[in-house]
């Protein structure tokens, strides 16, 4: 496996999504974190040492670990991580006045392992830099093999002692040719396998959820979601009847949704399961409340509320699985006091494990969405089941901008599986992030055979994203649309006119609350 020594870079979790796409299993850890014990644990086939904010110029500036230079295995420096091993090892650094961001091109200087196949020497090639300061003279042992306009050594190696760098960032998809350049590192100059399946992964997690659990209780609070299910599944492989799930229906979820987790669980699996209805107890409290982060608040609230009365049914538990995944696990690196972990609140038992001291189980915290999904598939779970567009925790009440009320949520919950329905129908779901209805407290006036009407409106969202972060909103067909308008208004009581959301995120947010 490989490790990944991370300076902080926004793009670092690509570097990581690469070399699993090639079937080599890697880390990301921060650079102060890995001490020579980790090393020796860990056991590293390969370093790449990723790109980050600081210059190398400042005096409290991050360096590799010296122990990474002894192990003896191939390191690669992209960015910030050339500009350090250069410093590190004799090198020297300075600040340019010509800084590089963007699109930019490198000439290949010479021929090297790196590009094998890919790259010819003599020819120019399309790459991202991001840089200020750039490297200026090389330590001893390395050669250029590619210059840029504003940085004469984009691209160095040292073959002798297997040490390769690049100033831009091949883990972009703006660099073309980035991930092949990755494949040479990590197959052909690392020798790495590229031999990492989820069959793999599942086996090594069930271990690892073995060891971590021993004969201790664990309980899960399934959301209906994906991540929180795949994560049940699992650890039920792992400990059997130890698990205990509890699916809280908080009234504000989609058509179907409860009843197909609550099937799925206990007859398909046979997972010992406790199904709260609380949609009383959820609306009752959002009575009146119109401003939307005191809905999240009310809702948060409430679970956890509900959840712990619930979990201390149990007795004895020891440990809450979550379902937490790669990109909530925010390592940042901050440069005095160390890596700090924030972990968004996404499964709404925030502040839970400590109220009820349990330990957290978190099964897929290395691991993406998609490789979630397909965990999912390894685990049997259907694949209409993995395939779900990502749903919020504060649920249907974040697409009723306003006050929530039974009769909205019905509405919306209506519309909303009619036009999921279109959308399956028409082919494109598996196109989709995420698409959804938004009830509008808004009322027009509209006419119906002979009738004036006066309902409310309903805004269709759809996007297509690759993790949420950035999302642009789905090209329909107005055909499409116009279909989907006529069937919500002919259907869905309560609503005469349809619109439709064509903001992107950013400036958007994808829920509307
Ligand atoms: P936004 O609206 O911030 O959403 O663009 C980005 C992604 O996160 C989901 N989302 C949530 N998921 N609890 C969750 O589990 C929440 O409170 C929450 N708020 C937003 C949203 O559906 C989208 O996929």
């Amino acid at each position: 496996r490989a490790l990944i020594v991370d300076f902080g870079s926004q793009v670092t979790q690509l570097i990581a999504r690469r070399l699993r796409e090639l079937g080599v299993y890697c880390e990301i850890h921060p650079f102060n974190r890995v001490s020579e014990a980790f090393l020796a644990e860990f056991a590293p086939k390969a370093v790449i040492l990723s790109g980050g904010p600081a210059s190398v110029k400042a005096e409290t500036s991050p360096r590799a670990p010296e122990a990474i230079f002894r192990l003896g295995v191939p390191i690669l420096g992209i960015c910030y991580g050339e500009q350090t091993i250069c410093a590190q090892l004799g090198g020297e650094v300075e600040s340019a006045d010509h800084r590089e961001f963007g699109r930019a091109e490198v000439e290949v200087v010479a021929d090297s392992p790196l590009f094998q196949g890919v790259w010819e020497r003599g020819r120019r090639y399309p790459v991202w830099m991001s840089h200020g300061d750039r490297v200026n003279a090389l330590p001893e042992g390395f050669e250029p093999i590619a210059k840029s306009p504003g940085a004469p050594f984009a691209a160095i190696h040292n073959p002798a002692r297997n040490i390769y760098a690049v100033q831009f960032h091949p883990e972009v998809a703006h660099t073309p040719d980035g991930a092949k350049l990755l494949r040479n590192f990590a197959l052909n100059i690392a020798g790495l396998k590229g031999d990492w399946t989820m069959a793999a992964f599942r086996d090594e997690a069930i271990r690892e959820i073995r060891k971590q659990v021993g004969a201790g209780r664990v309980i899960c609070g399934l959301s209906g979601g994906v991540d929180s299910s795949v994560a049940a599944v699992l650890i039920h492989e792992a400990v059997g009847e130890q698990l205990t799930c509890v699916f809280v229906d908080t009234g504000l979820m989609r058509a179907g949704e409860g009843e197909e987790v609550v099937r799925l669980f206990r007859e398909r699996y046979n997972i010992p399961l406790i199904h709260v209805q609380a949609e009383e107890l959820f609306l009752g409290k959002l009575k009146g409340v119109e401003d939307p982060e005191k809905k999240r608040k009310i809702i948060g609230a409430t679970f956890i509320d509900v959840f712990e009365a619930e979990a201390k049914k149990v007795g004895d538990a020891e440990f809450l699985a979550q379902g937490t995944l790669y990109p909530d696990v925010i390592e940042s690196v901050s440069f005095d006091g160390g890596p700090s972990v924030t972990i968004k609140s996404h499964h709404n038992v925030g502040g839970l494990p400590e109220r009820m001291n349990l330990k957290l189980v978190e099964p897929l915290r290395e691991l993406f969405k998609d490789e979630v999904r397909a965990l999912g598939r390894e685990l049997g779970l259907p694949a209409h089941f993995v395939g779900r567009h990502p749903f919020p925790g504060p649920g249907l009440a974040i697409r009723i901008p306003g006050e929530v009320t039974k009769e909205k949520a019905d509405i919306l919950r209506k519309a909303d599986a009619i036009y999921l329905d279109e959308i399956r129908k028409a082919g494109l779901y598996d196109e989709i992030w995420q698409a959804f209805a938004v009830l509008l407290p808004v009322r027009t006036v509209g006419v119906m055979g002979d009738e004036r009407t006066y309902d409310y409106v309903l805004a269709l969202r759809a996007v297509t994203s690759t993790d949420g972060m950035t999302a642009d909103y789905y090209p329909f067909t107005h055909d499409f649309l116009g279909r989907i308008s006529t069937r919500l208004i002919n259907e869905v009581r309560g609503v005469n006119r349809v619109v439709y959301d064509v903001t992107s995120k950013p400036p958007g947010t994808i829920e509307w609350e």
